[in-house]
């Protein structure tokens, strides 16, 4: 596959904007356009208008519920008590930006450090604060590039990483044209789980060499190998354990860094480890990320996001370049991400991703067994990617893929696509999905898949 043709992804879980058969609904989608224009997308063919929301629940303006499998912002649940009064109370004392001295910024900064690896690189690591995943990945890369003094970046065929003009131009699921200081690296190989954890090294090691050899033949030598270590957009690649150390390996002899995205792996959600990158170390080798990037969970739906690096290299960013950013770390961010580590802590929800992710994932290699359309499972903890095929299973069947999640949405369960072709369901719930939710799930994919449906 070219660098250049990977679906793009929002358009794998888009609404196509015709009519819907729901007046009321359709009125939305045109007022909508009307007033926010095309790119705003909505999720489903037939667009949801949910109106609250409580731990793995959606409901929507009919009072209908959805049991939400897609959602990693809300990594405790929808409206959780304590996000939703530890931000009340803040609001109703002081909301102010990052120029004056905030004690519970630093305490927070403090404990976020404390779960990282403070060794070489990450020496003297620092937390500075942005309000998305884009703003986060977007001042990685200027640091890397600060560091090296080089411009190539390696990315997986199908990654995502934000929306700002710098991040876009690093997201092959979401840019048309690559630039030619991108190179990107294909993880198809990786779809079954159960290829050895040397021979999945020696294919990841040969990808990276090949893209580090494209990224010189256009005259660049590479900066930054950028992953999100659970490979969300490509589909969900999460084993063996290892291969992303690998990769580093790679371009480190080669003189880049390396910048994990915590964006979607993050905050406990694959069970085994608190980090995504985590889940490549060893004790003889552990992986210990150059720059650590985070977002959307960081909050549960607030707005807040963030970067850890090392002092000296921040140091020379801060005489260098300097940064600002208004809203980054105010007090409501901090009280929402403070509330958000205590939580997952106190609900154990590490521990519960790993149980309920475990008993999910066994569901499905279940169902897979007596199901030609299910090619491959993958993944770690509740994040889970199921490749779909066509009914004899021999190829990618996107389009099928899109109609199962349209019948899933329609039967009260929410899930997205994900991959290169878009023929992988995304499943990524809230981290207090519990085995009861998870029965639901399976019953419903079960029953679409073997024709059961009304
Ligand atoms: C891996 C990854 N990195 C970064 C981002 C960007 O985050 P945000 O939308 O908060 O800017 C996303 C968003 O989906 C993502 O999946």
């Amino acid at each position: 596959m070219s660098e250049q043709s990977i679906k793009p992804i929002l358009d794998q879980n888009a609404c196509d904007f015709s009519a819907t058969g729901n007046d009321s609904v359709d009125a939305l989608v045109q007022q909508r356009l009307q007033t926010m224009g095309p790119t705003s997308v909505l999720f489903y063919r037939e667009p949801l208008v949910m109106e609250r929301g409580e731990g793995a629940w959606l409901y929507d303006s009919s009072g209908r519920r959805y049991l939400d499998a897609y959602n990693n912002v809300a990594v405790l649940g929808h409206s959780h008590p304590a996000v939703q009064q530890a931000v009340n109370e803040q609001l109703g004392q002081i909301n102010t930006h990052s120029r004056y001295l905030h004690q519970a910024g630093h305490d927070y900064a403090e404990q976020l450090l404390a779960t990282l690896p403070a060794a070489a690189p990450l020496t003297d690591p620092r937390l500075l604060f942005t309000c998305t995943g884009s703003e986060a990945n977007d001042l990685a890369i200027r640091l890397a590039w600060l560091a090296t003094g080089r411009k190539g970046i390696l990315v997986s065929e199908a990654a995502y990483h934000g929306n700002t003009f710098l991040v876009n131009q690093v997201s092959p699921s979401s840019c048309r044209q690559l630039p030619d200081w991108v190179a990107t690296f294909s993880l198809d190989a990786l779809r079954d789980e159960s290829i050895s954890a040397a021979r999945a090294e020696d294919i990841i090691r040969a990808e990276i060499r090949t893209a580090l050899t494209r990224l010189e033949q256009h005259g660049h030598q590479c900066a930054a190998l950028l992953a999100d270590s659970i490979f969300s957009s490509d589909g969900v690649f999460a084993l063996p354990h290892g291969f992303l150390a690998a990769a580093v390996d790679e371009v480190r002899a080669a003189g880049g860094l390396f910048i994990a995205d915590e964006v979607q792996p993050g905050f406990a959600r694959t069970g085994e480890a608190f980090w995504g990158f985590n889940r490549h170390s060893t004790a003889e080798q552990p992986l210990i990320p150059d720059l650590v990037t985070f977002g959307k969970p960081m909050g549960n739906g607030y707005p807040v996001a963030g970067l850890v690096a090392a002092d000296n290299l921040l140091q020379r960013f801060a005489a260098e370049e300097g940064y600002f950013n208004t809203f980054a770390g105010s007090h409501a961010a901090i009280a929402a991400a403070q509330a958000v580590l205590n939580t997952i802590s106190a609900e154990q929800l590490q521990q519960n991703a790993a149980e309920t992710g475990a008993y999910l994932k066994q569901g499905l290699q279940q169902l897979q067994q007596h199901c030609p359309r299910i090619r491959a499972v993958r993944g770690s903890g509740l994040f889970i990617g199921v490749d779909i095929a066509t009914a004899d299973g021999t190829q990618a069947d996107p389009g099928y893929t899109s109609e199962l999640i349209n019948q899933l949405r329609r039967q009260g369960v929410l899930i997205g696509a994900a991959g290169k072709d878009g023929s992988t369901l995304k499943i990524r719930p809230p981290l207090c999905f519990g085995r009861g939710h998870a029965d639901i799930f399976l019953t419903t994919l079960s029953g679409l898949l073997s024709g059961d449906d009304e």
